[in-house]
């Protein structure tokens, strides 16, 4: 099984194109394995408890629950619109998470995990951390410079720090747990400098797990988020499936989160004798002008309302907008550096790939078959174009070895490059000025490079990738391997060539 997450959001606000850019690259990523006829299993969701979303919830004057219904609902709808297809939904507040929260926090504690003590330190409310003196900057909180708390409870703490030489052996064992490797060896030497004991539960804060075996604690907000990853799979309930997906093979975040994700959870996990996840892929932020988009900084980029945009200045559907927006994150999104957004680079990019590359050429070919009444799959000539063979050859490759290195940006820039060559392609054939047999064997090849595109593009351009093989009459029904190979459209087979333009230009 090839079980991917995407890290659980917290209900604080809407969805933004920071949170929808990490979970295209996991939608993108499970959709290639299933196109490779595996079976998957994506998860995500929505991380509900903690004192944040308790005062914010309480400054809207609705109850938590009230709060963290409408949002989870925001999160759903927002990815349905994006054609993001999870196979389940996580809320930290269900029943099926907080019975194993309980149970997993009761077995740390009797097998010595765990052990009261009394915490005194800074917190951020806002990314529910723990921060000793030296992290803060300016006294603020590094990543979200707002003001910190100072908190002093009781508390349970986990005992991390024992397994500080464990975590690095196996990091030494496994040199792409963490990808990539700037951010991995980020993690190596957080984890050399020594970690402490972490505090994992609170006695002042009332949204959240209760702690069985004593009530007046509430389970720390990470340590009961990061069980989303088993409770959703059936951990402790449903074992054969639980053991069918665990461990993950992949787990999407950006770079603000990896310590939690490469350090404690791993930590956790040995703690509970589970095997760890195969990849973390850490990616880096899309920022609005310099500053990373946040939920409360006022800069919210939300996905719909670029939709709207990108549907205003074109014509397009919604469901054609969420396409072209998944595009633009996964081609310009924040695979190795952080990157700026705006509308006007979302613009410029649907207008160079999608409507002059890429649309143009679908236009150009079903326009000229159109124009001498081919309304069919025309006869080729075989054997195929050499020159155009080794380009599907190579594009397949440099594909495919993107999609395994956890590059989905490359493998797109990939199949960018082979629209780029289809259209000089069809340029050098000149089909409109041959004769009728070069004409037919030169939109053979160019009708078998559309099935081919639009096969690549499936992962990242599920919408329009179906229809444009619905107008070829194709359908796909081998693993990704089987359908590269050339010659699988049949002569004769009728086609829709009236196909409307898909990506008409923005002006
Ligand atoms: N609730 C925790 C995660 C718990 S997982 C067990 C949390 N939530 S969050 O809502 O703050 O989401 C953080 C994640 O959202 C980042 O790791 C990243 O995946 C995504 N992003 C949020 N802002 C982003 C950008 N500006 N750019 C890129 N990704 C962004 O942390």
């Amino acid at each position: 099984m090839f079980y991917i997450t995407t890290p659980i959001y917290y209900v604080n606000a809407k969805p933004h194109l920071g949170t929808t850019y990490t979970t295209v690259l996991a939608d993108v990523l499970s959709r290639y394995h299933q196109l490779r006829n595996e079976k998957t299993f994506f998860l995500t969701g929505t991380d509900e408890h903690g004192i944040n979303i308790e005062r914010l919830a309480s400054s809207r004057g609705v109850s938590p629950q009230e709060h963290c219904d409408e949002l989870a609902l925001e999160f759903k709808k927002t990815w349905e619109a994006l054609h993001i297809a999870y196979d389940d939904f996580i809320r930290t507040t269900e029943k099926r998470h907080e019975e194993v929260v309980q149970q997993v926090f009761e077995r740390l504690l009797a097998q010595g995990d765990l052990y009261k003590g009394f915490y005194k330190g800074w917190y951020c409310p806002r990314c529910e951390s723990y921060y000793s003196l030296e992290e803060l900057v300016e006294e603020k909180c590094p990543t979200h410079q707002i003001n910190v708390e100072f908190i002093e409870e009781e508390t349970y703490f986990f005992r991390w720090s024992k397994y500080q030489d464990k975590l690095l052996k196996y990091y030494q064992e496994n040199p792409d747990f963490v990808i990539p490797e700037g951010r991995f060896r980020e993690i190596i030497s957080f984890v050399e400098q020594g970690v402490k004991d972490i505090s994992v539960s609170r006695s002042e804060v009332s949204w959240g797990i209760p702690v069985l075996s004593d009530p007046s604690h509430s389970v720390y907000v990470w340590l009961d988020a990061l069980l989303n990853y088993v409770s959703a799979i059936g951990y402790l309930k449903d074992e054969e499936f639980f053991n069918s997906c665990w461990p993950p093979s992949v787990q999407v975040m950006a770079k603000d989160i990896i310590r939690h994700h490469a350090a404690l959870w791993p930590a956790i996990l040995m703690a509970l004798k589970l095997p760890l996840p195969k990849h973390l892929m850490v990616h880096e932020y899309l920022l609005v002008v310099g500053s990373k988009m946040s939920k409360s900084g006022g800069n919210i980029f939300n996905p719909l309302v670029i939709m709207e945009e990108l549907q205003k200045g074109t014509g397009i559907s919604k469901e054609v907008s969420a396409d072209a927006l998944r595009y633009f994150l996964v081609r310009d999104g924040s695979e190795r550096s952080d990157s700026d957004m705006s509308l006007d680079l979302i613009f410029k990019r649907y207008n160079s790939d999608l409507s002059n590359d890429w649309g143009n050429f679908i236009n150009r070919v079903f326009g000229f078959m159109n124009k001498v009444a081919l309304n069919h799959v025309p006869k080729n000539i075989e054997p195929l174009d050499p020159k155009f063979l080794e380009k599907v050859n190579t594009t397949s490759k440099n594909y495919i070895q993107s999609m395994i290195s956890l590059s989905p940006k490359e493998a797109l820039k990939t199949v960018n490059e082979f629209v780029r060559f289809l259209n000089t392609y069809i340029d050098s054939k000149k089909p409109w000025s041959s004769i009728e047999e070069d004409r037919d064997n030169t939109l053979y090849h160019s009708l078998e490079g559309i099935r081919i595109a639009a096969i690549l593009l499936i992962p990242i351009m599920p919408y329009t990738s179906q229809m444009v093989l619905e107008a070829l009459n194709y359908k796909v029904e081998k693993n990704l391997d089987e359908e590269l190979n050339l010659l699988r459209l049949k002569p004769e087979t009728p086609i829709n060539t009236k196909f409307p333009p898909l990506f008409p230009r923005l002006q």
